[in-house]
């Protein structure tokens, strides 16, 4: 299968550079190619592309700056995704695209399942909706692949900022209030190759969710990089009021990722195996004397 990759550098396109199953040649499309603020040349790509199948790894993840520049934000995430969508669906090309639990409301505490209604709380949230729309209007094969919490050796993540300042520091304060669960890249990249093939192969359209497991907050993921990398750095819980940010975080990012397994035999992946995976890679895992 030739894949085509939007998105070369982050992290999930970085891994799905890597990780290519036996049988798949990827082609990675960087902004030089595809620039998302251009939706109209990223559709021409998609069109003239040698590809059985597309998926799109990239975005305007900077959540915080969004709320400032929504507009840029809603063409990057909302009309590039919709007019890629369009120009694989009008050549029967399996589309696969990458979403967020932003685009719920983050009330209560019960897990969101794909079909819940969505309520974005912030601009990013928004820009993820309108490209989901996109998407499904298209009406070609897809899958709409919602994910959280994403970490991996590289670009910046929560697990290495938790290195940095946990060797910097005796102590620091993480949020506590904010439930989900951290998703290894890795993981991410593996699913879409079988969703891209499983789609090629005839598989259902459809919307799905995929985080890691088991669920924990943020301070907890904190603890458990201190732990494994072996830094004494202690981690003092404070709530998501304490830690103000110009956009509001969802405190429920619990998703339900059993549709995911019914359709696609696609299982949560274990967000302890993949940090200590991470921090392999990085070099930071604590080796016990
Ligand atoms: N990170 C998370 O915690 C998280 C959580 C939920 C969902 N997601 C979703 O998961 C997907 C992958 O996220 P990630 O963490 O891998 O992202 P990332 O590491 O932040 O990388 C974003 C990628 O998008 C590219 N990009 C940004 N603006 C672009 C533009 N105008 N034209 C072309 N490329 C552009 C970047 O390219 P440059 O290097 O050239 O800037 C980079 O390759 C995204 O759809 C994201 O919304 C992420």
């Amino acid at each position: 299968m030739r894949l085509l990759l939007i998105g070369r550098t982050g992290q999930v396109a970085t891994e799905i550079l890597r990780r290519a199953p036996e049988g798949v040649a990827v082609t990675a499309l960087g902004r030089d190619v595809a620039d998302l603020s251009d939706p109209a040349a990223c559709a021409a790509a998609i069109a003239r592309a040698e590809a059985d199948a597309v998926v799109n790894a990239a975005a305007w993840t900077a959540v915080d700056r969004a709320e400032s520049e929504e507009e840029a934000a809603r063409v990057i995430n909302g009309e590039a995704p919709a007019a890629m969508a369009r120009a694989a669906a009008a050549r029967g090309l399996p589309f696969v695209h990458i979403s967020t639990d932003y685009v719920f409301d983050g009330l209560g505490t019960k897990p969101f399942a794909p079909e819940d209604p969505v309520a974005p709380q912030n601009a990013y949230g928004r820009s993820k909706l309108l490209g989901e729309q996109g998407v499904r209007q298209a009406g070609g094969p897809h899958v709409i692949l919602r994910t959280a919490w994403v970490f991996s050796a590289h670009g910046a993540n929560f697990v290495k900022t938790m290195l940095r300042l946990g060797r910097e520091r005796e102590a620091i304060t993480v949020v506590a209030d904010q439930i989900g669960g951290p998703t290894p890249a890795a993981a991410i990249a593996d699913a879409c190759f079988a969703l891209a093939q499983g789609l090629a192969q005839g598989g259902p359209s459809g919307t799905h969710h995929f985080c890691g497991a088991p669920e924990t907050s943020w301070a907890g993921f904190a603890e458990a990089i201190m732990a494994e990398a072996g830094l004494a750095c202690r981690v003092n819980p404070i709530p998501s009021s304490a830690y103000p940010t110009p956009a509001t975080r969802p405190l429920n990012s619990r998703m339900d990722c059993g549709s995911l397994h019914s359709a696609y035999g696609i299982a949560q992946p274990d967000w302890r195996d993949g940090l200590r995976n991470v921090l392999r890679e990085l070099g930071a895992l604590h080796a016990p004397a």
